[in-house]
């Protein structure tokens, strides 16, 4: 069985997200879905807000689970069994920080392999912070996010205007 992890803050999670566990499910047996608890950035929604968007957004994946981590990714990835990591690569500027991060994973944990898988073109603009920033800016983010997600962004956005977080 092949058994792979694919990690993030998905702060939230967005349609680009969601492609690409949808293709990850393709290609392996089982994925894990999984949120960092502990960020040194500091998301905007916590974690339980975070995995039930998860949750609601790959519902229809049936190879994927949804499931929240803390501590080195590659600790957790073993604990899975799991064969790879699976990371989206969008544009020439997610280069640098991907590939020291799989070269890093790689050289702790040599059995574990990251896999990209090329973003597709619809989303290749797309980010968590992007969404986030035109929601609260009173923008329409539908079509960029699943649409829980849209539902939950309007109402930070309003929390947000009337001095909530
Ligand atoms: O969605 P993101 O924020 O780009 O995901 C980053 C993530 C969660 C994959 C990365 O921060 C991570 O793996 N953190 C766990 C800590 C760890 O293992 N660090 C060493 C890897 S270089």
């Amino acid at each position: 069985m092949k058994i792979a992890v694919y990690p993030g803050s998905f702060d939230p999670v967005t349609n680009g997200h969601v492609d690409i566990i949808e293709r990850a499910a393709k290609i392996f047996d089982l994925v894990h879905v999984a949120i960092i608890v502990n960020p040194e950035k500091t998301p905007h929604f916590d974690i339980d807000e975070r995995e039930q968007m998860l949750k609601a957004a790959v519902r229809h994946v049936k190879k994927a689970k949804v499931d929240c981590f803390d501590g080195l990714l590659v600790d957790y990835a073993e604990s899975k069994g799991a064969c790879a990591i699976v990371r989206g690569l969008r544009a020439v500027s997610d280069f640098d920080y991907e590939f020291q991060m799989a070269l890093t994973n790689l050289r702790m944990c040599p059995e574990i392999e990251t896999v990209f898988i090329m973003t597709d073109y619809k989303y290749s603009y797309l980010s968590s912070s992007l969404v986030k920033q035109i929601a609260f800016l009173g923008g329409n983010v539908s079509g960029l996010v699943p649409s829980t997600v849209v539902s939950k962004l309007k109402k930070a956005a309003i929390d947000r205007n009337r001095g909530g977080k």
